[in-house]
């Protein structure tokens, strides 16, 4: 087996935690990113004894701000000096208007731009990975929306609509891969998006109101995938030699398909990856 070195985000819940879990057990080096050092630790210890593979590290972070990313990108790459698989995967759903540190609309800055940073920031580990890749848990919820609206990036537009706000945010998941895809073309490091499905897991519990958690609890738990079905795709991303070349593409239960026909548009794909270069203050590729 070709042993990885594999980082994943939002591994002590839900769709990470499950991939973690599997890919630990595979044999690879798991470095999980988590917000919370306690949930993280109990995390490590648990992927530890399931898996019987004791190389496993956590690395703390909030992913919706741009200094925390920085500054925990400098602390990863003091201790490793290649990283061959980064998975971008934690997310939320918020469901009030609120703004982050760095001035940015909640969902969008710990959807989209904890993925650009994050992936900025590791690049240049992920250049000395062995056929590197890159994975962004986007979601089929990006088929409603209808664009990405930079202003409300920034500010609250008419009545702030939770699953609009997400919507956009795996929209913009979509985008960002596929500019990305080309864009790493030249570095042999490989960028795909995929769904993983509906799926029972905490992350409508959060961040809001009760009611709204009541209902995606019981909706999830009635309707939706277990975690070990719904991680099917993180871990076939992160691990199958079948897709070592495959870059560019929107998965869904380990097979590519096609995307919202807006998510391949050129100019939409341009306008997101220069506002994200723009208000993070660097260039990226
Ligand atoms: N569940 C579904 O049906 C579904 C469907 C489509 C797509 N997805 C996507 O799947 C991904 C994983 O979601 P999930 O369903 O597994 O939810 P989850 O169980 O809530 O897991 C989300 C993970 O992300 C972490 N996270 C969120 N915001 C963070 C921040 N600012 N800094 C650091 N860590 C942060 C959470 O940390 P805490 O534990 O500390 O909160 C948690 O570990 C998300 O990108 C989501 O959009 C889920």
């Amino acid at each position: 087996m070709n042993r990885k070195t594999i980082l994943i985000t939002g591994a002590n819940s839900g769709l990470g935690f499950e991939a973690a879990k599997q890919l630990a057990k595979q044999g690879h080096e798991i470095i999980l990113l988590c917000r919370n050092k306690e949930k993280g630790e109990i995390a490590v210890s648990e992927i530890k004894s399931y898996s019987n593979n004791q190389n496993i590290h956590l690395y703390t972070a909030n992913l919706a701000s741009q200094k925390s990313i920085e500054a925990v990108a400098q602390q990863i790459k003091k201790d490793i000096s290649k990283l061959d698989v980064l998975l971008n995967n934690a997310g939320g759903v918020f469901n009030n208007f609120q703004l982050s540190e760095d001035g940015i609309e909640m969902t969008i800055a710990n959807n989209h731009f904890n993925y650009f940073w994050l992936t900025y920031y590791l690049f240049d580990l992920l250049k000395n990975g062995k056929d590197a890749r890159i994975i962004n848990v986007a979601s089929d919820s990006h088929y409603s929306a209808k664009k990405n609206d930079i202003e409300s990036f920034y500010q609250k537009k008419g009545k702030y609509f939770v699953l609009s706000a997400y919507e956009q945010s795996k929209l913009a998941n979509v985008l960002f891969t596929y500019t990305l895809a080309e864009k790493a073309n030249p570095y042999n490091i490989t960028v795909n998006a995929l769904h993983p499905g509906f799926v029972y897991t905490p992350i409508g519990e959060k961040n809001g109101n009760k009611f709204f958690g009541m209902v995606w609890s019981a909706a999830s738990k009635l309707f939706g995938l277990s975690v070990e079905k719904g991680a099917r795709s993180h871990i076939y991303l992160a691990s199958s030699d079948e897709v070592k070349d495959i870059s560019g593409k929107y998965f869904h239960n380990c097979k590519a398909k096609k995307s919202s026909s807006i998510s391949y548009d050129k100019n939409l794909q341009a306008m997101l990856w220069n506002e994200s270069e723009r208000k993070s203050g660097f260039t990226f590729l």
